[in-house]
């Protein structure tokens, strides 16, 4: 039993959105997203640039990190809402593009809690079936083909980008310490895309009424972000048997600024040991927790056998926390 991550990727699009750009499209100011969100700038896809090329870019740059062929990779998780097609998946489109002629491939849906729920998973699969012996785990997002750009309660939020980890399974490894994943289908209704699926499908009325965009009701949402975050980061702690002292990094899901504060601050974490990212890239959904780690990772702040506490929330409602060693 035991887990070893050998590399983390990341990408983010070319195309930079300005709280300043924002101001041109919706009423709303810099000064007010800045406060509220923490948000400064988000990455944007190119038109023509898909969830599975961003995902391409990722796992790449994961896979060199790890120092593998592509051809040793049996199994790709792919999270994300914002994929190419309804079907095939993402994760299908992603092999073929990378090429991984050996790896079984599907894709997750868990919103923002995406990435922790396909970690989950691979630590779940490759513990128990002997086949699964290296893998990518990606979280990859187009969210901004969700966004209603004439909602200013919503598209100052989100971002583009993807983001990727390579895991194998190595007996005595401790990659994966302890993990929790959580939904409560009750919420259904506080963060969602009301159409565009089978249940409504895309017509004039739909049109009419922009319900192929996220909605959103922000107090809510925020609330139990908070709450399910800190509930989920304790419980991993505690099936670990270590403290929020010993994490050398708490990466939250990069959604709001406050909400992050808020986080670390109910774990007893000072500044130093809160990951934030989210002044550059907004809420990327499932691909925010893969780019904050890889960032960490490239710019040396964290050394091999120091503490990761992930925690993520989500649409769904999904959550979850990962108790993680470089
Ligand atoms: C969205 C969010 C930033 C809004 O902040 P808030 O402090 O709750 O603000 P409110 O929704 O109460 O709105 C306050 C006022 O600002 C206005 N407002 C909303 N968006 C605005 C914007 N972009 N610019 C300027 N004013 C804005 C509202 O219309 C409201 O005006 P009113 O008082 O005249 O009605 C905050 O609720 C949030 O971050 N929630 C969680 C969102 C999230 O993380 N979602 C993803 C989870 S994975």
């Amino acid at each position: 039993m035991g887990i070893k991550i050998l590399g983390t990727g990341s990408y983010a699009p070319k195309r930079i959105l300005t709280n300043a750009d924002l101001e041109k499209i919706v009423d709303t100011s810099d000064e007010w997203i800045r406060t509220r969100t923490g948000i400064e700038e988000r990455h944007i896809a190119a038109d023509n640039e898909t969830a599975s090329d961003m995902a391409e870019k990722a796992a790449n740059n994961a896979l060199d990190m790890a120092g593998i062929s592509v051809d040793e990779i049996d199994l790709i998780i792919l999270a994300t809402v914002s994929g190419d097609r309804p079907f095939p998946s993402t994760a299908c489109i992603l092999q073929k593009k990378i090429k991984a002629k050996n790896a079984v491939c599907f894709d997750v849906q868990a919103a923002c809690s995406g990435f922790l729920f396909g970690i989950e998973i691979i630590n779940s699969m490759m513990n128990s079936n002997p086949n699964f012996k290296k893998a990518l785990v990606i979280g990859v997002e187009k969210i901004t083909y969700l966004t209603d750009w004439k909602d200013r309660n919503t598209c100052i939020l989100f971002g583009d980008g993807a983001g990727a980890m390579v895991l194998e399974h190595k007996d005595g490894a401790s990659g994966v310490i302890a993990s929790k994943i959580a939904t409560d289908g009750t919420y259904t209704d506080i963060l969602e895309v009301p159409a565009g699926g089978s249940a409504k499908p895309i017509d004039e009325k739909v049109l009419e009424e922009r319900s192929q965009y996220i909605r959103m009701q922000g107090q809510e949402v925020f609330k139990l972000a908070v709450t399910s975050m800190v509930n989920a980061s304790k419980e991993v702690l505690e099936q670990a048997g270590m403290e929020a002292s010993d994490i050398r990094w708490l990466v939250p899901h990069q959604a709001n600024l406050r909400i992050i504060k808020a986080v670390g601050k109910r774990l007893g974490l000072t500044e130093e040991n809160v990951y934030i990212n989210v002044n550059k890239y907004g809420n990327t959904s499932a691909a925010s927790i893969p780019i904050a780690v890889d960032e960490l990772v490239r710019a040396g702040k964290i050394e091999r056998g120091e503490y990761l506490l992930l925690t993520a929330f989500g649409a769904g409602l999904t959550w979850g926390a990962s108790l993680i060693q470089w």
